[in-house]
């Protein structure tokens, strides 16, 4: 009840995000296509991970997911009856490129030249995302994201796939959370391809970097005028748990590994002096050569924001001890005490409005898109399948009135994406964890709109008084 409450006293700030504002709805090939041997497509990191025995809740993994690849036409049908006006979806490499290299696979391409079509003709924007992270498995083999030449690799699939659509894909992500590629998947390996390996995930954030300057400088070359490029980053806010100087370093060191390493780069090209010292004293480099800061820097047009939570770090771990067991200095998250998620996230809509506006300072004169946003709770659906989620639909109204929060503080936000359309492979969290505006009954592969979905068509309409 209170969470209904909460929702109405939210509009009124959410209703000003009028205008051109952009509403959209979020979702990852891996995540809901399946299909996962059809057409050509070979396996990725993803597919390979999931087969190591508990890698994955459950040892669940991506093969059917929300067979997606087979009901593409009910899906993007849905994204309409949601209000929005943007479809965010990424494309699988293996399925442009097999293993890969070469050249396009026809079979494979065949699904996105459809799925782009059916897009327009329900006249919504197609916003395309390269990278949702299913290397090619043999690229894997080869090296993966620590090696120079996967960023190369990379560059070639992003002008097959941008060649083929340019003509009727106007907005350009290259990658999705390039953090959690490096450090979730070759740091703490949790995720695919699953390695610990700090120096390879220095590594790997660098020729993360060097693959989106690479690809956007060569998608620049040979694009329409209209076309717009951008990179999404997963991001949070750091502070220090107390003013201590230990608690600030640990901070400071959380905020450099999770914001000013990709977007100091990105935007001023160069590398944040205090974070190049940090890797030095833990024997690690960033492998910078010649001219590389100048491919990364190339001009984009906007900077994709996906926001969960906001974090507090102290420099002393639960033990006193202010030395972590990899031997660098200790960095502890400490709860703020507010409400969690199913995921354990805190939610912290003021630190989205924190986020934001920090971002449209340090970093001005780029627009900024929420590429995700959303939440994940334990549905529990009536008999019909309908899901009453009033704490998904609380995050939602919550975060959306931060988002216009930021707006009235001067933040250059132009849009939002909710994540999720549909329940899905949530990664290592297999199909346990739902983020769904619509829930997936994955037995029968029923899709039915949740009480948020409602809540969002709601919102859209009204603030676009249609
Ligand atoms: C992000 C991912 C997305 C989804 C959400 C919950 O890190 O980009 O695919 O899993 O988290």
């Amino acid at each position: 009840m209170t969470e209904t409450a909460d929702v109405a006293t939210h509009q009124q700030m959410i209703d000003t995000l009028s205008g051109d504002f952009r509403w959209g709805v979020a979702t990852a090939a891996y995540q809901i296509e399946g299909a996962a041997t059809e057409d050509g497509r070979t396996p990725s990191i993803w597919d390979t991970f999931c087969r190591v025995p508990w890698a994955i809740d459950n040892n669940d993994n991506g093969d059917v997911a929300c067979d997606h690849y087979h009901r593409m036409p009910e899906d993007i049908a849905l994204v309409q009856e949601l209000g929005a006006d943007s479809y965010r979806f990424s494309v699988a490499w293996p399925r442009i490129q097999p293993r890969g290299r070469g050249g396009v696979n026809e079979a494979g391409f065949g699904f996105y030249d459809r799925l782009v079509d059916e897009v327009l003709g329900r006249g919504l924007t197609p916003w395309l995302t390269l990278y949702h992270w299913d290397l090619p498995q043999e690229l894997e083999d080869a090296g993966g994201w620590p090696v120079r030449d996967t960023a190369y690799r990379f560059a070639d699939y992003a002008m097959l796939v941008f060649d083929r659509l340019k003509d009727r894909v106007a907005h350009w992500t290259t990658l999705n959370e390039p953090w959690c590629s490096a450090m979730h998947g070759y740091v703490h390996g949790v995720m695919a391809p699953g390695r610990r390996d700090f120096k390879a995930g220095m590594n790997a954030v660098h020729h993360l970097l060097l693959a989106h300057g690479l690809a956007t400088q060569r998608m620049r070359e040979a694009a329409l005028d209209s076309t717009q490029f951008g990179i999404t980053l997963n991001m949070s806010t750091a502070e220090p748990a107390t003013e201590s100087y230990l608690d600030r370093e640990a901070a400071r060191n959380a905020d450099g590994m999770g914001v000013r390493i990709y977007l100091d780069p990105l935007v001023h090209g160069r590398y944040p002096d205090d974070v190049r010292h940090d890797l030095e004293s833990r024997g690690a480099q960033l492998p910078v050569e010649d001219g590389d800061l100048e491919i990364i820097s190339t001009p984009f047009d906007f900077l994709g924001v996906n926001y969960y939570f906001g974090q507090q770090f102290s420099g002393v771990d639960e033990h006193g001890r202010t030395t972590g067991e990899d031997g660098f200095p200790a960095q502890r998250e400490v709860p703020f005490g507010a409400p969690t998620t199913a995921m354990g996230w805190e939610i912290l809509p003021g630190k989205f409005t924190e986020l934001l506006t920090r971002l449209s300072r340090d970093y001005p004169g780029l627009p900024l898109y929420i590429t995700e946003n959303g939440s994940a709770f334990d549905d529990e659906p009536d008999e019909t399948g309908y899901v009453q989620d009033d704490g998904r639909t609380a995050y939602l109204a919550a975060h959306l009135a931060a988002v216009a929060a930021a707006r009235q503080q001067g933040a250059d936000v132009r849009g939002y994406f909710a994540w999720s359309l549909l329940d899905n492979f949530e990664w290592a969290y297999g199909y346990v964890k739902r983020f769904g505006l619509i829930r997936v009954d994955y037995p029968t592969q029923q899709r039915t709109i949740k009480q948020s979905g409602r809540f969002y068509r709601d919102t859209i309409r009204r603030v676009r008084g249609s």
